[in-house]
Parts: structure tokens; C-alpha cells; sequence
């Protein structure tokens, strides 16, 4: 018989096999987690599942259905009454397609957040992190930007939705007795040092470090940079890069900060970024050099919704998680570049 205190305590992840989701799976396994994975696999791999299992020993549990089906979500919850808290990866997340159909991305994102929420408040589940993005900044007056910066109307429906989403949990932690943490991701860069897990874009990928280590590999002829009369030091944008391992073990501070009760508001913002912004040129000397590639590009006019420059003040999240990204702009690409190179090994 299993002592209470010797029970594992059990964590949902919703979009457990996507990028950011998967690193924080490998994380809250080797805290000590159980873990169950609920994905429908719209942007990522039922072999996630399987290459997690290879790095920590354990596979997490796995259910291939759609948050945005009620009936489904309320099934899972009633057989699964013992979690001690959710943390919400699902999401549709590409800015341009966003743009394209932003009806799709607000009926997905915010449609699957509420079924959550709902069945939270059906089978008393308090804790929920959740997964949100710098994008609800916009342009900020000031940099670096602070959680108590004004969120500004957004760029992109994709960005929309994220404020909706906070909004709504906002709203929702007093009247449902839940607690919550909405986690505000900088540039997730970088892959497991396994190369086993990594970003795995379905189709031609949005973000600058996969279309980098693509371009390297033979995938694109070259890479766009877009827009090089950006009032920074080189002409091009600036982002706070922050490696997705960092970003996984914030996640594990989040939740040990609301299972331990040491919240201080229901519903609490963190920045979660490495607190320098690099530009896109630099970003691409520090891939050349830990790749030892010359990586062929070219400059073209500025991609249409791109602010200009973007980095995070983390002392809050410094503070209150009592955590810090360690790794560097150099340990990301070599990550990602050895997590490319393992995709084209698997593939010839
Ligand atoms: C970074 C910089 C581009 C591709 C988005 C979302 C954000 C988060 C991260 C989800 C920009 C430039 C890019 C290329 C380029 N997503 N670039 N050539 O737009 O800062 O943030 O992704 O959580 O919410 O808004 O990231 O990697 O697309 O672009 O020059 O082929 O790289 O113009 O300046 P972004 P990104």
C-alpha cells in the first residue's frame, strides 16, 4: 500500500508533445512528477512520447483527444480526480497564421482554456499554470519590459488570444477557487542535450532558430533576415532568446511555488526571458560560430507584425520563483544544431 506522502504527486500537461511541453515533461519526471500528457497532435508527434520515455525511463501516460471537446475533457478529468495541478501548452501559436484565419485561433485557443478551466471548477482542481507570451507587450514604452508593464493592443490575433486567455483566468481563479500563474515566454531557442526532443515545426517554420538550423543543414538555400534598418546597433530586431530548458525548469518553480502555497495572489505573471536581447545578426554569429558553418542569408524588407526590439526585466521571476536562465545564446544554437543534425541522421 502506497503511503499518501510516498505517492507521486501527478501533474497534467496539456501539449505535453509539443516543444516547450515535452522539455517541461522531462523536467517534472526528473523532480520526481507523475505525469500525464493530454495533445492532439495538430503541431507535434505521437513519438515524443516515446523519446521522452528514452531520456527519463518512464513514458508519461498519453490521450490523443482535443480540448475543445467538452464531453471528452469532462470524461478525462472524472477519471483522472488526483492531479495536483495543470499546466496549458495547447495552443495554436503561428503569428502569420494567426493573420490568416484568426476565427480558428480564437475558437482553439480560448474554446480549449475554458473546457479547462470548467473542469476545474467541476472536479476541484486548484492549480493551473499557464503557458502565455511577451507578445502580449506589444511594443513597450520601456526596455526592458516588466510584468507590470501596460499590455498594449495586440499585433497579432495570435497574441490576442493570449491576452483573452489571461484575461479569462483573471477573472475566473476568485469565482472558482483556483489558482493560477501565467507564465509570459520570451524566444524559445534550443533542444534537450539528448537531441532527442527539440523544436519540431510542422511545414516551413516561423521561428528564426529552426529556419536557421534548416538553412545550415541544406533544407533553404538561405535565410531571410527580415528588416535591416531597425533603429539597433546592427539595423536588425532584437529578441530575448532564452533556452527551452530554462524555460522547462521555470515551469517545475511554478508549480512548487503553488503546490507549496507560497503564492501571494491568486493570479500571478512572470516574464520568463534570459534579461539580454540579442539582434537577429548576432544570433546568427553565435549560431556560425558554435556550428563552425558559414550560414548564407540575405537582407529583405521587415516581415509585416515584427516589433522592433523586445527584451525581459526578470528580477520578479528572479525573486519569487527563485529562478534564473543559466544557459547561453552560444548553448542554444549549439543545441539546436545538434538536434537538426540528429533529424537528418534520422532521416537518411
Ligand atoms: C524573431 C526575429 C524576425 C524568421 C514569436 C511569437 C512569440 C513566440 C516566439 C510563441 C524577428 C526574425 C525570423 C526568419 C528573420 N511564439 N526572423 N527571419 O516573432 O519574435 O516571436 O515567436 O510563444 O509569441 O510572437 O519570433 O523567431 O519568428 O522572430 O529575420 O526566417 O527573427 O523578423 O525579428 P518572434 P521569430
Amino acid at each position: 500500500m502506497t503511503q499518501e506522502s510516498e505517492r507521486r504527486l501527478k501533474v497534467l500537461v496539456t501539449g505535453g508533445t509539443g516543444y516547450i511541453g515535452s522539455h517541461t515533461v522531462v523536467a517534472l519526471q526528473q523532480q520526481g512528477f507523475e505525469v500525464v500528457v493530454i495533445d492532439n497532435l495538430s503541431n507535434s508527434h505521437s513519438d515524443v512520447i516515446n523519446r521522452i520515455g528514452k531520456i527519463t525511463g518512464t513514458k508519461p501516460e498519453f490521450h490523443e483527444f482535443d480540448l475543445v471537446d467538452r464531453q471528452e475533457t469532462d470524461l478525462f478529468f472524472t477519471q483522472n480526480p488526483d492531479l495536483a495541478g495543470i499546466i496549458h501548452f495547447a495552443a495554436y501559436k503561428a503569428v502569420a497564421e494567426s493573420m490568416s484565419d484568426p476565427l480558428m485561433y480564437y475558437s482553439n485557443n480560448l474554446v480549449s482554456l475554458m473546457n479547462i478551466l470548467e473542469a476545474m471548477k467541476n472536479h476541484g482542481i486548484v492549480n493551473l499554470v499557464f503557458s502565455s507570451s511577451c507578445t502580449v507587450y506589444g511594443q513597450p514604452d520601456e526596455l526592458p519590459v516588466n510584468e507590470t508593464a501596460p499590455v498594449k493592443a495586440a499585433w497579432s490575433a495570435y497574441g490576442s488570444t493570449k491576452q483573452m486567455s489571461e484575461e479569462i483566468i483573471r477573472f475566473s481563479v476568485r469565482a472558482y477557487g483556483i489558482k493560477s500563474i501565467a507564465l509570459r515566454y520570451f524566444n524559445p531557442v534550443g533542444a534537450h542535450q539528448s537531441a532527442l526532443i527539440g523544436e519540431f515545426p510542422r511545414g516551413i517554420p516561423n521561428n528564426l532558430a529552426p529556419f536557421i538550423t534548416q538553412t545550415a543543414i541544406g533544407l533553404h538555400d538561405q535565410l531571410n533576415v527580415f528588416g535591416s534598418d531597425y533603429n539597433t546597433p546592427d539595423g536588425t530586431a532584437i529578441r530575448d532568446f532564452i533556452h527551452v530548458v530554462d524555460l522547462a525548469e521555470a515551469h517545475i518553480a511554478a508549480v512548487d511555488r503553488m503546490i507549496g502555497n507560497r503564492t501571494k495572489a491568486d493570479y500571478e505573471v512572470f516574464n520568463l526571458g534570459t534579461g539580454k536581447g540579442y539582434s537577429v545578426l548576432e544570433a546568427i554569429q553565435a549560431f556560425e560560430k558554435v556550428s563552425g558553418r558559414k550560414l548564407k542569408y540575405r537582407f529583405v524588407d521587415r516581415r509585416q507584425g515584427d516589433i522592433e526590439q523586445l527584451w525581459a526585466d526578470t528580477a520578479y521571476a528572479n525573486k519569487e520563483l527563485g529562478w534564473k536562465a543559466e544557459r547561453s545564446l552560444e548553448d542554444m544554437m549549439d543545441s539546436a544544431w545538434k538536434w537538426e543534425q540528429a533529424l537528418a541522421n534520422e532521416k537518411s
